[in-house]
């Protein structure tokens, strides 16, 4: 179903480019009829808070992300007023759904990794996002499962900076993720400027992240010729 997502995100400019002029009540509109919808849907968003208590307070320190904790969670350790950015290194990782099971072998570089930054003072909070666990994030932040997300946290309303680092699932070791950490530069990282940027993209100022990741999972989820049924009936009605 990449077409149907597809087709949405070509969209979206629009929709975002309607802020500023006449259409500005329609974009009102949809987004307190998509806010009001995915409030009624029962989120398929699976959290384990006791074994993420334990994997947070455990050795590895290592935090695990869900829909109603990320933003709590980044901002934890950022101080009033710092000027330097808590670094935090945020493993997108997927099961047998997302990941088609081949995830593992990042996943145990990543948590060697943790658990060697653990010790040090100087090194990311380290966290993990599953997106088999968590569809909805992952799809309103447009995240794809091997990559590290570095999210250097400032106190409110400053920017945040992500920069991604996509890994090889089938070579990736912890010490490639250490050295990346000791090389201290962002070289082989991307500095992510999207749409679904969790915190500067359009999505986001619009309010419309979380609602339009429902609207991605389901579009996923409807086989494509219902996808079309619906553009056509929409497309009619509009007429
Ligand atoms: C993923 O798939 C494999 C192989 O089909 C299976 O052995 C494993 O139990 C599955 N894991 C989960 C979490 O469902
Ligand atoms: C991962 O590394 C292997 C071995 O170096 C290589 O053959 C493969 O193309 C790499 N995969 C990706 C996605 O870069």
């Amino acid at each position: 179903m990449r077409f149907s997502a597809a087709a949405l995100v070509a969209a979206l400019p629009a929709l975002s480019a309607a802020q500023e002029n006449p259409l500005d009540q329609y974009v009102a509109q949809f987004q307190q009829v998509l806010g009001q919808v995915s409030s009624y849907i029962p989120t398929p968003a699976k959290y384990d808070a006791a074994a993420a208590e334990e994997s947070k307070t455990g050795p590895l320190k290592l935090s695990v992300l869900g829909q109603h904790n990320w933003e709590e969670t980044l901002y934890a350790p950022v101080t009033a007023g710092a000027k330097t950015p808590e670094e935090w290194w945020i493993l997108i990782t997927g099961g047998n759904k997302t990941c088609f099971g081949r995830c593992d072998q990042v996943e145990a570089a990543f948590t060697g990794a943790a658990a060697k930054f653990a010790d040090l003072p100087t090194t990311p909070h380290m966290g993990i996002l599953n997106c088999d666990d968590q569809p909805i994030l992952c799809n309103a932040w447009a995240a794809g499962v091997g990559s590290i997300w570095a999210i250097e946290m400032l106190p409110k309303p400053a920017p945040i900076d992500i920069y991604k680092k996509r890994l090889n699932l089938t070579t990736v070791t912890t010490d490639e993720i250490v050295q990346l950490q000791e090389a201290g530069t962002k070289e082989e990282f991307t500095l992510l400027e999207s749409f679904w940027h969790p915190f500067n993209g359009k999505a986001a100022e619009l309010g419309l992240s979380i609602p339009l990741g429902y609207l991605l999972w389901a579009f996923n989820l409807v086989p494509q010729w219902a996808f079309m049924l619906i553009v056509s009936f929409a497309s009619r009605s509009m007429m």
